[in-house]
């Protein structure tokens, strides 16, 4: 299968858009683990680890049809943050900004009529509005538990739970 230059473009700047979703993920997991939210630490190593998934996604895909991915540097993640909640809004920024490229994307493949392409996206979109909705609902426990010791410890407790949930095949 052939793609353009442009789509082959926009694959690849998204390899770096998720590797470093990755990157910026296991920053904070690493920020949460020392600062002894360990719920929230595992919940970030689990979605970095699923961020690398994502960017293996479009490496294959784009080396299946003969385009060559391009591994990308990837600038230092910011790694000092002032609370669990503030951390948890700059995850759900970069969430809306990675589905903004994806809907670029797909609208690139429209004009393109490049229904391989076009196909192969769908599963990025709907995963991003699973993702942005997660982070919504995270937020969200802050107004509902409290941001007091015992709220976060509470929070903590739930991103715990979700870090030990099985993923949904992908
Ligand atoms: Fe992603
Ligand atoms: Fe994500």
């Amino acid at each position: 299968m052939k793609i353009s230059p442009k789509m082959k473009k926009a694959l690849n700047d998204q390899i770096a858009l998720e590797s470093s979703a990755a990157n910026s993920y296991l920053a904070m997991a690493s920020w949460c683990e020392v600062t002894g939210y360990q719920g929230a630490a595992d919940f970030f190593y689990a979605q970095s680890d699923e961020e690398k998934t994502h960017m293996l996604k479009i490496v294959h895909y784009l080396n299946d049809i003969g385009a060559v991915a391009t591994i990308p540097a990837i600038k230092a993640p910011v790694s000092s943050y002032k609370s669990l909640e503030g951390l948890i809004k700059t995850a759900l920024k970069n969430e809306q900004a990675v589905t903004k490229a994806i809907h670029k994307m797909v609208e690139i493949a429209q004009k393109e009529k490049d229904h391989g392409t076009y196909a192969f996206l769908e599963w990025f979109v709907n995963e991003q509005v699973q993702e942005e909705t997660k982070f919504e609902t995270i937020l969200q426990k802050f107004d509902l538990l409290g941001r007091d010791k015992l709220g976060i410890n509470e929070i903590d407790k739930v991103l715990a739970a979700d870090a030990a949930a099985p993923e949904p095949a992908a």
